[in-house]
């Protein structure tokens, strides 16, 4: 089976040099021998002396998806416009795809399936979705008899690396997230990382492979953790909880939620323990019941190993071979359910609520007043004794409608007094 490799960055590089440090126990494990015959990237220099015998370098890449001598192309480039292009073409010549680029996917993945379906080629990438778990193959393989009901995950290395420090080590927001790059776990555009984007991209993923339904990015709600105050993650740890930016996809009576934003998270949880840069991830399904898988979520190394189980997984299917393996996004193409699944913005859970407050007599009873008139019950409270005459008091309502609490909003923030600030959190429940 002979691969052509588009990009030569860190993953790639990673992917070439464990690939040759393994090969002999790869070689033991797959019934078709796995060769790199090809490179393209802009920059050949870097890949010199970095490859197996026999493997050209050079900065064709539509060469390399139009060469005859090329079974398989690995798709590594981080690019989007481009890389659909060339995906597109390497599988119009009846190519199959391994890729681990999550944002190609999030956002072409429909059309880049249905032409795999149409000419019977498999596209995996389980490197484009926390990459040291299998949830890929999870969900199109381990789980594949299940009804799953939800998945909720911490898909982003670099926004936990950033709260984990915020949180355990009082570390500004800035400082964190230039550590995290010089660490390399975030994206050449940070930005996508704290504004929930590479999560979301992912979640798209693992929301099309439990539930079914297309590949659907602009469904996604996303908010991410530039905004979280350090404050709010004191008082969360105060009442036993951690702010984790949250994947998640559940199915509610309404329709389908798939979301990432910034979630209180109970200490209790397992989700709570996964800090720095790992990834965790938590499923429900009828059959199987909880199940939990834990690990790196950044890395070249680690990616690396995700990418050459998908080519393994390609060489003990027969490298070649027309119409092989399980459907590429777990479901027959026409057994999706586009029609079923109405994606919905309406959450019933608890929320945490923060609002600063003019320290004077009476305005507690009129906080109290909006919360009763909105018949939203409170589980916990917490009033600190502030400073500067205002002080800050939390709410943890029992479980509302988030249509009821945006409805309150208007009124809570005028019981708050003029000028001061309401923030909001959703507390992650145990689905
Ligand atoms: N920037 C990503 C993260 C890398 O921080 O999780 C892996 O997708």
């Amino acid at each position: 089976m002979r691969i052509g490799v588009l990009g030569f960055g860190n993953v790639a590089a990673a992917t070439i040099e464990r690939f040759m440090a393994n090969h002999e126990l790869i070689h033991a494990k797959t019934r078709t021998a796995i060769q790199f015959v090809r490179v393209a990237t802009r920059t050949p220099a870097r890949a010199e002396g970095r490859l197996p015998e026999g493997c050209v370098v050079s900065s064709d890449c539509w060469g390399l998806v139009d060469d005859p001598q090329v079974d398989v192309v690995l798709e590594l480039t981080g690019d989007v416009p481009l890389s659909r292009q060339l995906v597109l073409r390497a599988l119009f010549n009846r190519k199959h795809v391994v890729t681990a680029n999550k944002a190609l996917l999030a956002k072409h993945g429909e059309e880049i399936m249905a032409l795999a379906e149409e000419v019977g080629r498999n596209v995996l990438f389980e490197g484009a979705v926390a990459v040291s778990i299998p949830i890929i193959k999870t969900l199109r393989e381990s789980a594949a008899a299940n009804n799953i009901s939800s998945i909720t995950g911490i898909l982003n290395g670099t926004s936990n690396y950033v709260l984990s420090q915020m949180s355990e080590h009082d570390a500004d927001f800035a400082g964190a997230l230039a550590e995290a790059q010089r660490k390399g776990y975030a994206e050449a555009d940070p930005t996508l990382d704290v504004s929930g984007e590479d999560a979301a991209h992912k979640l798209t993923l693992l929301a099309s492979l439990s539930f079914g339904v297309p590949i659907h990015f602009s469904s996604v709600q996303i908010k991410g953790i530039q905004d979280i105050d350090p404050v709010d993650i004191g008082f969360a740890k105060r009442l036993g909880y951690q702010i984790k930016l949250i994947a998640q996809a559940v199915m509610e009576p309404e329709g389908l939620n798939v979301g990432v934003q910034p979630m209180l998270v109970p200490m209790t949880s397992m989700l709570a323990q996964v800090s720095d840069s790992m990834n965790g991830i938590a499923l429900y399904g009828d059959l199987l019941g909880s199940a939990f898988l834990y690990g790196s979520g950044a890395g070249g190394r680690q990616t690396s190993s995700a990418v050459l189980a998908d080519l393994i997984e390609l060489a003990n299917l027969g490298g070649t071979r027309v119409e092989s393996g399980a459907y590429n996004m777990g479901f027959r193409h026409g057994h999706r359910k586009a029609e079923v699944v109405r994606y919905t913005r309406e959450r019933v859970g608890a929320f945490y609520i923060r609002l600063r407050l003019d320290d004077k007599a009476g305005v507690l009873a009129g906080v109290s007043a909006v919360l009763a008139q909105a018949g939203v019950s409170v589980n916990a409270l917490l009033q600190d004794e502030g400073q500067h005459e205002q002080s800050d008091m939390i709410v943890i309502t029992h479980d509302i409608n988030s249509g009821q609490l945006n409805k309150m909003l208007p009124a809570l923030s005028v019981a708050a007094g003029a000028g001061n600030s309401v923030a909001i959190y959703p507390v992650l429940g145990s689905h």
